[in-house]
């Protein structure tokens, strides 16, 4: 299996900041977006063949109510996300989906879709040992 970290190979884009204050992440930190509609982060990652791959990541959402997102596998949504309370930014859970993937390169998104943007995220993690993070393109 593979964890995508911040910075590491297979991080490939946030819009916001990657945030170490609220502790309790691994890795670097963890990335928090802005708290706008259509706020995402993308990771990629390859599979070397075709299963059903458990995809997860570890989230905190402090605030009162959940945040809606969505996960989309290059460009097409898969899963939509509430991204329930934790009850503190410094309690965490995993949450994720599994989707049927034939051999080849992925890009995942996360993406908010209200105005509260996602919850903070600490990886991305694909429970397969078929699968790898990839660079970048
Ligand atoms: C707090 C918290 C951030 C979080 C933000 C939010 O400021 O410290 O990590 O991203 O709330 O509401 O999204
Ligand atoms: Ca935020
Ligand atoms: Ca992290």
């Amino acid at each position: 299996g593979t964890v995508i970290q911040e910075f590491g190979t297979g991080f490939c884009a946030y819009d916001g900041t990657v945030d170490a204050n609220n502790g309790g992440f691994s890795g670097a930190g963890f990335t928090n977006t802005d708290n706008v509609l259509g706020s995402a982060i993308e990771w990629q990652f390859t599979v070397t063949s075709a299963d059903n791959y458990p995809l997860r990541w570890r989230y905190a959402n402090g605030g009162d109510t959940a945040r809606g997102g969505r996960l989309l596998l290059n460009n097409a949504s898969i899963e939509e996300i509430a991204f329930s309370p934790t009850s503190s930014w410094t309690s965490w859970s995993s949450d994720g989906t599994s989707v049927w993937l034939s051999a080849g390169t992925y890009r995942a998104r996360l993406e908010a879709t209200t105005s509260s943007g996602l919850g903070n995220i600490d990886y991305f993690a694909i429970d397969s040992e078929a699968a790898i993070a990839a660079d970048c393109n």
